[in-house]
């Protein structure tokens, strides 16, 4: 392969509760991101009664969409990536049957990008679940939360299947360990005891939507979605190169599970000795086996290990804390940029899967600065994005097989973590500030027309 396939679907990535709005309408329950004002890092607040959050209009994609996508076809996009709000179709979750204005949403917003032959890649919860499972059933600790997303799974499949032909379970499922209310809807302080079964439980629930996918829509393929965390040991202490495995297990597991379909051996030794039992059926271990067809991921940065942490000081990163590669530089956020990184995790994950990959997410968060006549020059963003688009091409040449890309937040949208308007990843500038004010006017950045010739050279120009 000398580069970029020519079926490569080029696009962008977005997520329903970061750029849809319209909370409350239309039938919509309250989802746990609705309860997250402030993005993941912030507290969890109750929201039956109307306190204002910047994801309550977000940049209103449920009203604009056609003008949004319309740009997004200017740019020349194969693929739109974007998430169901669950709770759009069943608002509390446990409802006998769907909300029909939710489902009608997506009907209409797929027939929209097939105007343009922009194929969907569509996730089935990134990030949120409804809040009436949390309250009701605890969230994934609770068996029964896997029947209901089985049966939301089913709901989509069936109305969609001539629509949507590439699917995700769920958005970054690793990082429940991390943020276990974001991923698995556990409240309070969970012990790693309940993390783990509630991770388990959503591990089943998505292998039955994989197999009710092939089931219902044959001819689509379901992938799983994990936050690539590549780690490299800060020196080359034997010790530190235990620990970087160590670190890079941690994520790995759950591809190994959705790939293999069973759980690896070292993650039983290490449930042993931190006293963590998992209840785990029978007919647990036969849905496993329904495994994925693809592996997609994230990739944003990478981060160091080490068996001696206090010698370093951690550095921020979104999710999970990293410690600081000397070697690079970061974004205003303190996210490392590495674009080999990307190359290296490519053949890592190509060659422990053995499985088409698919990076779903990649981007650069910045300010912007809208100049006097409209235009905005974000020649930062095309470089981190060019950058990793020359490793992503090498790791083609190396061999590896790779669907697509889609480049995080192709027009500006509210960051998951902080819940800012004002950490931009777009190559369509949305005019609204961190406190809401603005006219919600779309313009173009110089990375749109870059972005623009990039597609139609297929990756010739970068
Ligand atoms: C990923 C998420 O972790 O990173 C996205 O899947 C998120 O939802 C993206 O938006 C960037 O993070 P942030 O905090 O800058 O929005």
């Amino acid at each position: 392969m000398k580069g970029f396939p020519e079926d490569f679907l080029w696009g962008g990535a977005v997520a329903a509760n970061q750029v849809e709005g319209a909370w409350n309408i239309n039938g919509k329950g309250v989802s746990t991101s609705d309860m997250q004002l402030n993005g993941i890092h912030g507290a969890v607040t109750q929201r039956d009664t109307d306190v204002e959050c910047i994801k309550d209009i977000a940049i209103d994609f449920y009203h604009q969409y056609p003008e949004d996508i319309k740009l997004f076809a200017e740019m020349g996009f194969k693929v739109l990536r974007t998430s169901i709000a669950w709770s759009r179709i069943y608002p509390n979750g446990d409802e006998a049957e769907p909300c029909e204005a939710g489902l009608a949403f997506y009907e209409q917003l797929f027939a929209e990008m097939a105007k343009y032959n922009i194929q969907p890649l569509i996730t089935l919860s990134h990030y949120e679940m409804p809040y009436g499972l949390v309250k009701k059933l605890g969230g994934w600790i609770n068996r029964e939360t896997i029947d209901h997303f089985e049966k939301y799974a089913v709901t989509v499949f069936n109305r969609y299947k001539n629509q949507v032909k590439y699917w995700l379970t769920f958005n970054e499922i690793n990082m429940s360990l991390h943020s276990p209310f974001t991923g698995v809807g556990l409240e309070g302080n969970p012990d790693e005891q309940q993390i783990y079964q509630a991770i388990h439980h959503q591990l089943v629930a998505s292998a039955r939507a994989v197999k009710a996918c092939h089931d219902i829509i044959p001819d689509a393929s379901i992938g799983n979605m994990l936050l690539g965390a590549l780690r490299y040991p800060m020196t080359c202490h034997p010790k530190d190169m235990l620990e970087m495995q160590k670190k890079n297990r941690e994520w790995l597991f759950f591809g190994d599970v959705q790939v293999r379909g069973d759980y690896p051996a070292w993650i039983q030794r290490y449930f042993s000795e931190n006293n963590i039992h998992l209840d785990i059926t029978e007919s647990d271990y036969a849905d496993l086996m329904n495994t994925v067809d693809f592996v997609s991921f994230s990739y944003y940065m990478s981060g160091c290990s080490t068996w001696e942490p206090e010698k370093y000081e951690g550095s921020r990163g979104n999710i999970i804390r990293l410690i600081p590669n000397p070697h690079l530089k970061a974004s205003e956020w303190g996210w490392q940029i590495d674009p080999e990184g990307l190359r290296y995790l490519l053949n890592d994950l190509y060659d422990r899967y053995q499985k088409p990959l698919f990076i779903v997410e990649n981007g650069f968060g910045a300010r912007d600065v809208v100049e006097e006549d409209g235009s905005i020059h974000d020649d930062y963003r095309i470089d981190y994005l060019r950058q990793h688009l020359i490793q992503v091409k090498e790791a083609i040449k190396d061999g590896v097989q790779l669907l697509g890309y889609t480049s995080w937040g192709p027009i500006d949208l509210v960051s998951a973590g902080t819940a800012q308007m004002e950490k931009r990843y777009g190559f369509i500038h949305v005019d609204r500030d961190d406190q809401g004010n603005g006219t919600l006017i779309r313009r173009r950045k110089d990375s749109f027309y870059w972005y623009k010739k990039v597609i139609s050279s297929n990756g010739e120009y970068l």
